[in-house]
């Protein structure tokens, strides 16, 4: 084969995503190799990532209507633009010398000439990395202009602009330590593994990791060493730890992270895990037997219509959102998000919360998450639902016990808990509702 297929099929599927806006999770089969399915995923989701900067850069460089230029010229000159921008490491006059020649597999024999003057007048631009911050925010970070100015009338000017730059930074997944191990072991033994990691700098039990996959493999994965939990949820919970008391339901539960952090805690008497959907609970019922948990009540059912008989002491509801805050590992939601969609999930929140009032006992815990940047979906909601419910208050984060300085930038004065997305956060949300019912031993006092 004369082109290299890794790009091919890159430009492939860059090119479906574009019409259909939607991309498969795993690697094409073609690719066998580990290192093959690693530079697929990075060239992919750095040009999902960076879709409107390309572009726009194409638009720069090309006097063509950019309307008239084929989607094929459009995706290999996106690919090119990319490895210029974005990839030291691959170097350039090879970067550009494989991406001209995928004209041949995608026949347009005729457009080489062209694709190739483009990508050698870019490396050749001494000036193409700092031309880049003439753009306006939206364009030089790639994202949909409705979705920045939506976030300009919630946030300061710094936060936006450090939210879109941060959209653009993941550096490997996050996971946490199973006790009884703790972080520097679990490195250890995934270094012998020859699974390189990072600690996390916030996140006491967290170790980043760049490469996921290879993670899984490991012995200390089957051991059960660690669980896969973004670092924001990990201090979320940490920060909660006194409140998982007595007999706790975990509403909207699956795929399972926040579970199983809870289960670690000391005072739990009961957890029960809930989702309306089967398929995400299995991943739940797997990881409890790979760590070794004590099994849990595991229910399907729809949280605005629960089963239970018998009330909890505390609800968690980590409710479906927008997931705005997740964009940094999901860059593809930054071209599926719709204005007029964008808070579909708005009223089922408001359901949510309302049902899980009639399974709380007097004196009980609310506790509300989610990973969206939206105001709606977050302070608005906690404040409609205290504007209905007299009977619970605010329990503001900055009077849990025990706050460990370096997580006191993520409570806000208004009593949530906040952390806008970072290069090591993800966005998410939580407020914690007290029922003002007497209180039982069991509740937080
Ligand atoms: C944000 S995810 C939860 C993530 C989870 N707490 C974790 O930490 O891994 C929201 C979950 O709510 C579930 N869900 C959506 N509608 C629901 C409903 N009406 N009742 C119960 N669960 C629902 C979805 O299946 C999804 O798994």
């Amino acid at each position: 084969m004369a082109y290299d297929p890794v790009r091919f099929l890159v430009v492939r599927d860059f090119l479906n995503f574009k019409k259909t806006n939607q991309w498969a999770e795993q690697a094409p089969e073609q690719l066998t190799k580990n290192i093959d399915r690693r530079f697929y995923f990075h060239l992919l989701q750095g040009m999902i990532r960076h879709q409107r900067l390309l572009e726009e850069e194409i638009r720069s460089r090309i006097k063509k209507p950019f309307h008239k230029l084929q989607d094929s010229v459009v995706g290999i000159l996106s690919l090119g633009i990319f490895q210029l921008y974005f990839m030291d490491k691959v170097p350039a006059r090879a970067g550009i010398f494989e991406t001209v020649e995928l004209a041949v597999p995608f026949r347009i024999f005729q457009q080489k000439g062209l694709i190739n003057a483009v990508l050698r007048n870019l490396q050749r631009d001494p000036d193409k990395k700092s031309r880049l911050l003439n753009y306006p925010l939206p364009v030089r970070t790639s994202h949909q202009d409705w979705m920045v100015a939506r976030w300009q009338n919630s946030y300061s000017k710094s936060e936006v602009q450090s939210i879109c730059e941060a959209n653009n930074v993941f550096e490997g997944i996050t996971i946490r330590t199973k006790k009884p191990w703790n972080r520097a072991q679990l490195q250890k033994k995934l270094r012998a593994e020859g699974v390189e990691s990072r600690l996390h700098p916030i996140a006491d039990q967290a170790l980043i990791v760049e490469n996921a996959s290879e993670c899984f493999r490991t012995n200390a994965f089957h051991e059960g060493a660690f669980y896969v939990q973004d670092s924001s949820s990990q201090v979320f919970l940490e920060l909660t730890e006194s409140l998982w008391k007595g007999d706790v339901l975990d509403a909207c539960a699956a795929p399972g992270g926040k579970s199983l952090q809870i289960l670690e805690s000391s005072q739990l008497r009961h957890l029960v895990i809930n989702d309306i959907s089967r398929n995400r609970l299995l991943k739940i019922s797997q990881n409890i037997a790979r760590l070794n948990l004590n099994s849990q009540m595991l229910t399907i059912s729809d949280s605005r219509r629960l089963p239970y008989l018998k009330p909890f002491d505390v609800i968690l509801l980590d409710v479906p959102c927008s997931a705005t805050g997740t964009i940094r590992k999901n860059p593809d939601l930054k071209w599926t998000a719709q204005p007029a969609t964008l808070l579909k999930q708005e009223d089922l929140q408001r359901r949510l919360l309302e049902h899980s009032v009639l399974h709380l006992k007097p004196g009980g815990t609310l506790v509300y998450s989610t990973c969206s940047l939206e105001t709606e979906e977050n302070d608005l909601q906690i404040k409609q639902f205290l504007e209905n419910h007299p009977e619970f208050e605010l329990l503001p984060f900055f009077q849990l016990p025990n706050v460990p300085q370096n997580y006191s930038p993520y409570l806000t004065k208004e009593g949530y808990f906040r952390s806008l997305p970072s290069p090591e956060m993800m966005g998410f949300f939580a407020a914690v509702l007290l029922h003002r019912g007497e209180r039982t031993e069991n509740n937080f006092a």
